[in-house]
């Protein structure tokens, strides 16, 4: 999911917010003896569960440390899907480790990110498309991601008999979660570093809204008359809705996703039976051996099991892809033919269509228009006054204004909110392609239109302007998002990648009523359905194609189901024609991005 947008590529800017945005808890410089997670690989899964967690303690020992401290160190024993385990350590004794024989990468756990109504049939996947019904409910969808909304009515389990046999699952219980039925037949949750962040909780719900989103994009049930307080509206759903879903929560509120609890999400799913797991979800650029992600889905792969995985959001910079392993289905984000605008009436007669979502309905006709620098506190804080940051402004002249801003950050229509401001146009350098929504009335416009309206400003000592309510725009598509993680694939320059490219511009699907839209101070927005973008949107529509395709052929491999997913396409559009059953055809769209 893309959150705030910041413009990089000024320096004195970058310096700004740094200072801004750093708490004192992330400044505080490393300590060099200080003991971090580190995950520790072995390879391939042992015969003996007992045998091997006694290694792990034995290998921690070796480092001249009692088996009383060993057992303390340690956090994880992967033994279920592979070998590993994770571990206090300091670095020097990470080194140690990697010199002994058995080992085959330590790496230290780092924290990473999170990367419809509309889309299904934009892709020509019709609600009336030809299933395989009885194969389709068991299909198990693992996903990987910030916990599951239970009550959601995506979720709702009519007409779903009890989960396959096959399936070795569990949920709970746990407290402040009402628990699994036939559509989340699993739900677990995974938080080793022992913090868990305020507001959260020991358990599997959902409280950020990004795993409800991406996990009803892949299995969620029809939702009739679903939208954004009426906008995007029509009957929400997941590729197959009678599928099954077991949610792994691995990311946490604040603190993000730790290596060491993607690895025991990937071992749960896998020990647990699914058949395709969703991960949108990545970090750093890693090698094989020492990502979490790669193992993982890597000994997923070898049970049978494909990965779909969002390929990040660090576009458009090139050689930007993650998750970009050759086991695993890595997938783009393209936009879909509908996008949500606001008119911008400016006092002179002229209007201007600026991007994103504004649910507001402006009460008067117009309000008087001013440029943040015009708001100053005093000529010292004219240059951060440019971004409309709230220690440079002065509240008595933003009351009743509509603001015009340079982007800065996110945020910037809470600041105006809170002064009593009437709204804020965002002056954006970045490509306008995906809709945020704003928690107060607030537009985005690029450099051109701002420079227009700046020069309207200077044009006249009573400048005046209006936001209208957003509306939904049909346009050309489609198209690669900017945002999008772009190759040449960093870890293996002749492999292709991303794969495969689907919506992730824009897109509507469940969300949590446990957070506000925006998350921002003062939002009173909440919603069951919510628009989104990211790579995090797109992967969950090819891990929902990819599970289709296995309920009308549960034998295929995962490198079947892949190669029948990204091997028939052509530069606009991928077919996917399932043989036996010639009346399907899905339409994804190949990125174009590698050229
Ligand atoms: C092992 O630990 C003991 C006591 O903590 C110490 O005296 C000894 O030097 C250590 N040996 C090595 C090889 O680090
Ligand atoms: C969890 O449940 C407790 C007790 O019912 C409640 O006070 C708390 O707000 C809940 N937390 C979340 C995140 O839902
Ligand atoms: C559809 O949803 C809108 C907005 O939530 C609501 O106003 C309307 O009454 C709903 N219509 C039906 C038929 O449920
Ligand atoms: C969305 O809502 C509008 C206005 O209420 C209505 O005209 C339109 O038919 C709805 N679209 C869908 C797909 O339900
Ligand atoms: C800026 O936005 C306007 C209005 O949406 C559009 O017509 C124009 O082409 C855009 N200019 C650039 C350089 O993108
Ligand atoms: C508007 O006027 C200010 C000085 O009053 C000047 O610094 C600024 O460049 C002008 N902006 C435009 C777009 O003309």
């Amino acid at each position: 999911m893309i959150r705030s947008k910041c413009s990089c590529h000024h320096h004195l800017l970058v310096l700004v917010m740094v200072v801004l945005w750093i708490s004192p808890r992330y400044a505080s410089a490393e300590d060099e003896h200080a003991k971090d997670f580190y995950i520790i690989y072995l390879g391939d899964r042992p015969d003996n569960t007992e045998e091997t967690i006694k290694t792990h303690i034995n290998l921690l020992s070796s480092l001249n440390i009692s088996q009383e401290e060993a057992k303390e160190r340690k956090v994880y024993s992967y033994t279920k899907a592979f070998n590993a385990f994770a571990a206090k350590l300091s670095p020097h004794e990470a080194k140690k480790m990697m010199e002994m024989e058995e080992v085959v990468s330590v790496s230290r756990n780092q924290y990473r990110k999170l990367h419809t109504t509309k889309s299904w049939d934009f892709v020509g996947l019709p609600l009336t498309a030809k299933r395989h019904l009885k194969a389709e409910r068991d299909v198990i969808i693992g996903v990987l991601d910030t916990g599951i909304t239970p009550d959601s009515e995506s979720f709702l389990d009519h007409g779903l008999g009890p989960p396959p046999a096959k399936w070795k699952g569990s949920c709970g219980p746990y407290k402040n979660f009402t628990g699994c039925n036939n559509k989340i037949i699993g739900a677990k949750y995974f938080k080793h570093d022992g913090n868990v962040p305020a507001g959260e909780v020991r358990s599997p719900i959902d409280i950020d809204g990004h795993g409800t989103h991406t996990s009803s994009t892949v299995a969620g049930v029809l939702v009739a008359n679903a939208s954004l307080y009426g906008i995007a509206n029509g009957t929400a759903r997941g590729a197959v809705p009678s599928a099954r879903l077991a949610m792994y929560k691995v990311c946490w509120a604040r603190s993000g996703c730790a290596d060491m609890d993607i690895l025991a999400g990937f071992e749960a799913a896998i020990h647990d039976g699914v058949e395709i797991i969703s991960i949108s979800i990545g970090g750093p650029i890693a090698d094989y051996s020492s990502d979490s992600i790669s193992v993982g889905s890597f000994h997923a792969m070898r049970k049978g099991i494909l990965t779909v995985a969002s390929a990040g959001n660090d576009g458009p910079s090139s050689g930007t892809v993650t998750n970009h392993e050759p086991w695993i289905l890595t997938v783009a984000a393209s936009g879909i033919d509908r996008t949500f605008k606001s008119k911008i009436d400016l006092g002179n007669g002229k209007s201007f269509s600026g991007m994103g979502i504004s649910m507001f309905s402006p009460k008067a006709k117009s309000y008087p228009l001013v440029s943040g620098v015009d708001a100053a506190k005093n000529t010292d804080d004219k240059y951060l006054a440019r971004y409309c940051f709230s220690d440079s402004l002065d509240r008595k002249k933003v009351k009743g204004k509509v603001m015009v801003c340079r982007m800065g950050g996110g945020g910037v229509e809470s600041t105006i909110k809170s002064y009593g401001g009437a709204g804020a146009i965002i002056v954006s350098d970045q490509y306008l392609d995906n809709a945020q929504i704003f928690m107060a009335p607030a537009t985005s416009v690029n450099s051109s239109v701002g420079d227009i309206i700046y020069r309207y400003i200077n044009s006249t000592r009573s400048a005046s302007a209006v936001i209208q309510k957003t509306r939904q725009v049909t346009i050309p598509a489609p198209f690669v998002a900017s945002f999008s993680s772009r190759g040449p694939n960093p870890g293996s320059i002749r492999l292709l990648k991303p794969d495969i490219a689907a919506p992730g511009i824009d897109i509507l699907a469940a969300f949590t009523l446990k957070r506000s839209l925006t998350g921002l101070d003062g939002d009173t927005q909440f919603s069951k359905f919510t628009i989104l973008s990211g790579t995090s949107m797109a992967c969950p529509h090819v891990a929902g194609v990819a599970a289709y395709v296995k309920s009308f052929h549960p034998d295929w491999t995962p490198a079947a189901i892949k190669s029948a997913i990204i091997t028939s396409g052509n530069s606009r559009q991928v077919l996917v024609k399932l043989k036996a059953e010639k009346a399907v055809i899905i339409y994804l769209f190949v990125t174009q991005q590698n050229r």
